[in-house]
């Protein structure tokens, strides 16, 4: 009798333990499930613009506004396209997804990834975040004057291999890409930084 006592104490146990775990799963279960429900999204220039625009941090957003990236979707309806696209059957390349993939980040970016609470706008052409990363996350003023936090919430490092995804043969237009001259060309730095 006592033994047997002894043993229903032990399934007891085993049972509790068992639930007590499966718990634990469950619950890391949800966590992870959260986690993928809020992936890193797209906020547009414009949300960058309210804090990168100021002459103390370097007028990021005006440097850009000015180049060749902002001003990226005019070019697929200048003459050199309208020729190229008449030359190769494309109706407007302006409309077309084998141009705009590289031409406008709006286009190009998962229609999902795109925070519905700001707005990137298809005549940004190539935005601040096809370069540095979708911002939902790392765009708070304290994740972003912590590096390590902000890598850490999406922001990327922008290197040649970045440039490259569109610095491309597959461009009609290309032209060899030379890293250092091509990023010397669209800086826009922090002023006081190296
Ligand atoms: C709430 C204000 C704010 C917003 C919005 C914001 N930033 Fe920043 N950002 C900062 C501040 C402040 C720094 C740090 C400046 C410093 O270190 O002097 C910074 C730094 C950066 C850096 C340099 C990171 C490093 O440490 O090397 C990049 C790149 C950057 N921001 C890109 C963006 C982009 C792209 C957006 C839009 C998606 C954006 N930021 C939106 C405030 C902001
Ligand atoms: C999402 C695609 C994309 C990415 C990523 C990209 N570019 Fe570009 N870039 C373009 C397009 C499109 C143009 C042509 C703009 C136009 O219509 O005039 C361009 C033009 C330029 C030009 C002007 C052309 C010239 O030779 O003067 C420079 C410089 C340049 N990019 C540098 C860079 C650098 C540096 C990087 C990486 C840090 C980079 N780009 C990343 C799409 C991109
Ligand atoms: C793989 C990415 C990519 C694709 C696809 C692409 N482009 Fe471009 N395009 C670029 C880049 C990068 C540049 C800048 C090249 C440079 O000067 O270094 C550029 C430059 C151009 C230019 C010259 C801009 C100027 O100075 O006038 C035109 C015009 C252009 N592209 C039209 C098109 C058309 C039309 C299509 C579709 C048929 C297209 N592109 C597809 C990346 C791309
Ligand atoms: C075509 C790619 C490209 C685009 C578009 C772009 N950037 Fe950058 N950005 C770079 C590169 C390359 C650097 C230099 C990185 C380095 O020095 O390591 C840089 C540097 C910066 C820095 C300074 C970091 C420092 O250490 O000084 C800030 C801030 C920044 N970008 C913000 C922006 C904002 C805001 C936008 C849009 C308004 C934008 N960038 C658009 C490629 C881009």
């Amino acid at each position: 009798m006592v033994i047997l006592n002894q043993v229903n104490y032990l399934e007891n146990e085993m049972t509790k333990r068992i639930i007590l775990i499966l718990m634990c799963f469950s619950l890391l279960g949800f966590l992870l499930v959260l986690n993928a429900e809020s992936p890193f999204k797209y906020v547009g220039a414009k949300k960058c613009k309210t804090c990168h625009n100021t002459k103390k941090i370097g007028k990021q957003y005006e440097i850009w506004s000015q180049g060749p990236h902002a001003n990226a979707l005019k070019s697929l309806s200048n003459e050199a396209s309208l020729k190229y696209a008449k030359e190769n059957g494309i109706k407007d390349p302006a409309k077309e997804a084998k141009c705009l993939k590289c031409h406008a980040t709006a286009a190009a970016v998962d229609k999902e990834l795109i925070d519905k609470q700001t707005t990137l706008e298809l005549a940004e052409g190539v935005s601040c975040e096809s370069c540095h990363g979708p911002g939902s996350h790392y765009k708070t003023n304290a994740i972003m004057k912590n590096k390590e936090k902000a890598l850490a919430n999406g922001l990327i490092e922008p290197v040649e291999k970045v440039c490259i995804t569109c610095h491309n043969k597959e461009n009609p237009f290309y032209k060899p890409f030379n890293y250092k001259n091509a990023a010397a060309k669209i800086a826009h730095p922090i002023p006081g930084r190296k």
